[in-house]
């Protein structure tokens, strides 16, 4: 179980805190990404609020949520920026093949300048495809725009993905997770791929096959991916563990202290805006505003 930051304690000054699973007795509640908000957490009685520290609601039951009337604060937009800057770290680290060169040199293997030593490929005059063009995927096109490349989008229509599955060099998934966008990228869609191509995920895990995407690595068919989460965090499937063109690294696109601050005051101010009954403007579900609290 983890604690709010002070950043975010700071918004709730007033009101008794508690730290636990059980919100029973509680009027709100104060979620991460870890913890699975159910049915029969948002059915407690006195419930009035809950407020979730990041911009993902995948982990919430959103239509219970609705049906008991719950209104969920979340953090929109306050991390767009240092996530599409851990998007583009990724997609660079795995063009030029830094966590190779890294291991390499570390390993006490670099002997001798080498004129063909890690070569990678470029980013300037490729063209990077965007799986959701939402805020973060916008902000990771303006980073490609400075760096030269082209940048086409995937939204809803299945022509639209296969199209950008075929042309794209880079290949940068920023959908939410929900029903539909889950193994959106499976074997099928990594085989339309251009050989060589790179994958970068910095939205959630099973949006992406992960079995299929090792072994499209493991076989040559990918060049590399840059993976920021997982299907089953914080496991990682052991056949990606050992591809060496993945850079793999512990969901971190927010985890800046800036962020992390901005996160936990937005999403805990909203939380006391409910509970003074006014409607914050960084909230997740805005139809459950007009309905009266079910318990
Ligand atoms: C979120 O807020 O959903 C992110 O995944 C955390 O970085």
């Amino acid at each position: 179980m983890q604690e709010v930051s002070p950043a975010g304690l700071a918004e709730l000054e007033g009101h008794e805190l508690l730290l636990g699973k059980d919100p029973t007795g509680c009027d709100a509640a104060v979620c991460y990404l870890i913890d699975r908000i159910d049915e029969a957490f948002l059915a407690t009685p006195g419930l009035r609020g809950l407020a979730t520290v990041s911009v993902g609601l995948d982990h919430i039951d959103l239509a219970a949520a609705e049906r008991y009337g719950i209104p969920i604060s979340y953090t929109p937009d306050v991390l767009t920026e240092a996530t599409a800057d851990l998007t583009f770290a990724l997609l660079l680290a795995a063009a030029r093949r830094l966590n190779e060169a890294e291991r390499y040199l570390r390993a006490g293997r670099w002997t001798d300048w080498s004129f063909d030593l890690l070569l990678g490929t470029e980013v300037h005059g490729k063209t990077l495809g965007i799986i959701g063009p939402g805020r973060i995927g916008r902000a990771v096109a303006r980073r490609a725009d400075a760096f030269g490349m082209r940048v086409i989008y995937a939204g809803r229509e299945r022509s639209e993905l296969e199209r950008v599955l075929r042309d794209a060099d880079f290949l940068a998934v920023t959908v939410p997770l929900s029903g539909a966008t889950k193994h959106l990228i499976g074997a099928p869609e990594l085989a339309m791929m251009k050989p060589g191509a790179i994958l970068v995920n910095s939205s959630r895990g099973p949006v992406v096959d992960e079995a299929a995407l090792a072994a499209s690595l493991q076989s040559g068919h990918l060049g590399g991916a840059g993976l920021d989460v997982f299907e089953h965090e914080p496991t990682v499937n052991p056949e990606l563990l050992k591809c060496e063109n993945a850079v793999l690294v512990p969901h971190i696109g927010s985890a800046t202290r800036e962020t992390r601050d901005g996160m936990a005051r937005l999403a805990c101010r909203g939380l006391a805006q409910i509970l003074r009954g006014e409607r914050p403007p960084n909230l997740a579900n805005p139809q459950v505003w007009k309905q009266p609290a079910a318990n």
